[in-house]
């Protein structure tokens, strides 16, 4: 099984920013992380990082043929972006949207998602286990089927 993981602008910089809100942790130690877990569960995992919403774009245009599932944190364009909604819909593939934190509980303009309605589910307050419980139930739900 093949999945993408894929984050948005400023996640680059987890570790540093806000760390009261996002953790101590960088992205690449989650990215490994999460990787190694996919690894018990059988699956190949590919992470990708972009601050720019058309190379995010791009990069989901890529997986179209070569993989099973997408796990994404859009970042700040979850709350923005047409184009990846637009994007995850025309891959046609199952697609986990994810965030470290409970965008719920925080400001108002982080309560809408513009990509949550074209997933099949979404993950968020966990933190960095928000990825590992994405890619758990994504692989659930793509052996099940
Ligand atoms: C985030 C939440 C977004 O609102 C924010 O813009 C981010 C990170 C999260 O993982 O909690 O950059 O996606």
């Amino acid at each position: 099984m093949k999945i993408k993981i894929i984050n948005g602008p400023n996640l680059a910089l987890l570790g540093k920013r806000e760390p009261d809100v996002y953790g101590e942790d960088g992205l690449d130690k989650i990215m490994k992380d999460t990787t190694a877990r996919g690894k018990e569960l059988n699956i190949e995992v590919e992470t990708f990082q972009s601050d720019i919403e058309g190379e995010l774009v791009n990069y989901i245009g890529k997986c179209i043929g070569n993989t099973d599932g997408l796990i994404i944190n859009p970042a700040a364009y979850t709350h923005t972006s047409v184009a990846l909604r637009d994007a995850i819909k025309a891959s046609d593939l199952p697609c986990v949207e994810v965030h470290l934190s409970n965008t719920m509980a925080r400001e108002e303009f982080r309560h809408t998602s513009l990509t949550a309605g074209v997933c099949i589910g979404q993950i968020m307050g966990f933190g960095a286990n928000s990825y590992i419980l994405a890619l758990e139930g994504l692989a659930k739900t793509l052996t099940n089927k």
